[in-house]
């Protein structure tokens, strides 16, 4: 005789919690460009969410050549691609579509002879995907997707 499942477990476990699932309440403000610019307004300084480059360099030496041309879509104010031009990439496109972000890049890199022109910074919406009609990518850093990578690589 199969042994007695416990309350929560079995196929239908994950069902029953999915039918509770009420969506994804505050997280919805994430697609508004006037959450982000006004998120950058009050935190200016560089602030990489997730992993920084320290932690994911190991993954990028795995997959990412450092000649390739590497798009970082929605890469916020943080330190990644600087951080990746730095350490010898060659042509990293930093995307983002809050104005305030970009603001905060041109006044951080505009004319800033300090940092290796490998390092570009567009203000694109990342859905609008007319901007790459003229040019493509080797790959693309969604930075939060990683880390749910990461976290299920190393836990
Ligand atoms: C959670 S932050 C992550 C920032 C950065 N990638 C990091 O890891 O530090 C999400 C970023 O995505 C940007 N974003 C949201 N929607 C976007 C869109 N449609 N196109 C481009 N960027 C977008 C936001 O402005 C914000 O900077």
């Amino acid at each position: 005789m199969a042994p007695k499942k416990k309350k929560g477990e079995g196929k239908k476990a994950g069902r029953r919690k999915e039918k509770g699932f009420k969506g994804p309440g505050k997280i919805l403000a994430y697609h508004d460009e006037e959450y982000w610019n006004s998120r950058y307004a009050n935190q200016p300084e560089p602030f990489d969410w997730y992993q920084s480059y320290k932690e994911l360099k190991g993954l990028f030496e795995m997959y990412l050549p450092k000649d390739n041309k590497i798009l970082n879509a929605g890469c916020g104010n943080g330190m990644l691609g600087e951080d990746m031009v730095r350490d010898g990439y060659l042509d990293v496109v930093n995307v983002d579509n809050s104005s305030t972000c970009f603001d905060q890049l041109n006044l951080r890199y505009k004319g800033n002879k300090d940092i290796p022109s490998a390092f570009t910074w567009f203000r694109q919406d990342m859905k609008d995907l007319k901007m790459f009609k003229d040019f493509s990518m080797d790959h693309v850093i969604d930075k939060g997707f990683l880390d749910s990578i990461l976290v299920s690589i190393f836990s």
